[in-house]
């Protein structure tokens, strides 16, 4: 039996958690803070896995001095006792993923076969895939404003079936020469007659360079391949518990996000049991993450953003600048309506409220508390990003609060316009606060 099902847990109790497994999910449009949430609760369990998206994501994780950004390696890494995951949704670049072990290891941290586990069925991203994603970009009538990371075509192949290669593929030196070649072969064809109808020169890939690329990378991968879905089974049968790390955000979900404004995985909670082979009734805790504000990187409709000097405000202080792409992000006000959305659509059983610090000194405080869609109320979060461009926020007002409080270590030490800003969105979306983050650091934290 693990700690946190046998001993009571002065953190698990504090954040109103059960014992068990938990997810901790974005609410938003991504980067609210979720690394740094997930490192913290990794000292509470066993297991800590990835279940969607790839190197699209950037999760920052701040102990002490050091900052670590986190792409694809899960957030729980830097506990050495820790078990991380990568589960079957996830989709790795391998490249990529070797970068980021090599940077681990150079900061001491230990990142081998004894802590991080890559799921066989993961499917992988190889070069053509972020050729393939700046191509459809590039050459869009409406291009969706993506990483860049060859995210969207990796699943595209996925669920085409019939040229993707999984993990699983590439441990075998025989299979992986047979899978690249034919792959390869497949996307210089494809590949090459988009690229030549957009009249642009096209330099075919070399599938003999890729298979090299890959060998030395599965080197150092290979040890760590294996059936994660079972690894997590035998796990959760010994009484271990998972924290279930998402990437990305519900708003950017495939199936509940704005469409098509979104990413390519469903990085709701709901992910997290397709993702990894966990079926929901396993895991009784969502934790929600919500920044105090909205933000969003990339194209499409977001009612609240502010393009005046609140906005700018916001972005300077918060520093809201992209961890994988260093793209500026929109920003505007906390968006009640989009949030009771993925509250609901998530599941969030409680919610921890980020960069609560950043809005300190703002004269007033605005809630996005209704829309209205072309003049009338509605009382929906529409299904289309048509609508949603179309629609007006409606705005509760709350009084400011003074700063600094990033050294409140509860809730009730937060100053009272803080606490009630907090009760407010607790209470329009019946979800209880309870974690406020006030700085970055992993001890920059109110809660209980
Ligand atoms: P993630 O993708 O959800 O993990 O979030 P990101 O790491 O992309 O972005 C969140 C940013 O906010 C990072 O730079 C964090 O270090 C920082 N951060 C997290 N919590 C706080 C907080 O409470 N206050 C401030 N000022 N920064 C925070
Ligand atoms: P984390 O995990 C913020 C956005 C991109 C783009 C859209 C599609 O750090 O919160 P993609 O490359 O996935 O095809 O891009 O989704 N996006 C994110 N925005 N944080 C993320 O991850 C994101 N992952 C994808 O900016 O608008
Ligand atoms: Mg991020």
């Amino acid at each position: 039996m693990t700690a946190a099902q046998t001993t009571p847990s002065p953190v698990l109790d504090k954040l109103r958690l059960t014992p068990g497994h938990a997810t901790i999910v974005g609410l938003q449009w991504g980067d609210e803070g979720k690394g740094k949430v997930v490192d913290m609760l990794a000292a509470e369990y066993d297991l800590v896995a990835r279940y969607n998206g790839g190197a699209n994501a950037g999760h920052t994780v701040v102990v002490e001095d050091q900052t670590y950004k986190l792409h694809l390696i899960p957030s729980g890494i830097l506990y050495p006792d820790k078990m991380n995951v990568l589960g079957n949704g996830v989709v790795i670049d391998p490249a990529q993923l070797v970068k980021e072990i090599t940077g681990l290891r150079e900061r001491g941290i230990k990142a081998d076969a004894t802590n991080l586990a890559i799921s066989d069925r993961a499917h992988v991203v190889l070069p053509y895939h972020p050729y393939e994603d700046k191509l459809l970009e590039e050459t869009s009538a409406s291009p969706i404003g993506t990483t860049g990371r060859g995210i969207g075509p990796c699943y595209a192949d996925k669920a085409l079936r019939l040229n993707a290669i999984r993990m699983g593929d590439l441990t075998d030196p025989a299979k992986r020469r047979a899978a690249i070649t034919r792959v390869v072969a497949f996307k210089n064809t494809t590949l090459g007659a988009l690229a030549k109808a957009h009249g642009r020169d096209f330099t075919p890939f070399d599938a003999e360079a890729i298979i090299q690329a890959t060998e030395s990378h599965m080197a150092v991968l290979g040890p760590m391949v294996t059936d994660t879905a079972s690894m997590m089974h035998l796990a959760t049968d010994a009484g271990q518990s998972v924290l279930f790390e998402g990437a990305n955000a519900t708003l950017l979900d495939i199936d509940h996000g704005t469409y098509p404004f979104v990413t390519s995985s469903n990085c709701s909670s709901l992910g997290a049991h397709t993702g990894t082979g966990t079926p929901g009734h396993q895991v009784p805790n969502i934790i929600g993450i919500a920044k105090a504000y909205q933000t969003r990187v990339g194209e499409g409709p977001m009612p609240t953003e502010l393009t005046d000097a609140t906005g700018d405000r916001i972005r300077e202080v918060g520093r809201e600048y992209g961890t994988t792409t260093g793209r500026p992000r929109r920003c505007g006000w906390i968006d009640l309506v989009a949030l009771r959305y993925t509250t609901r659509v998530s599941g969030a059983t409680v919610l921890c409220v980020m960069l609560l610090d950043v809005l300190a000194d703002l004269p007033e405080l605005k809630c996005c508390v209704g829309y209205t869609l072309d003049g009338e109320p509605i009382d929906h979060f529409p299904a289309g990003c048509d609508a949603l461009a179309r629609v007006g926020p409606v705005y509760q007002t709350l009084p400011g609060f003074k700063g600094p409080i990033d050294g409140c270590k509860t809730l009730a030490d937060l100053p009272e316009n803080a606490r009630k800003y907090l009760d407010f969105i607790a209470d329009y979306l019946g979800v209880p606060v309870v974690l406020a983050s006030v700085g970055p650091g992993r001890t920059q934290t109110a809660m209980g």
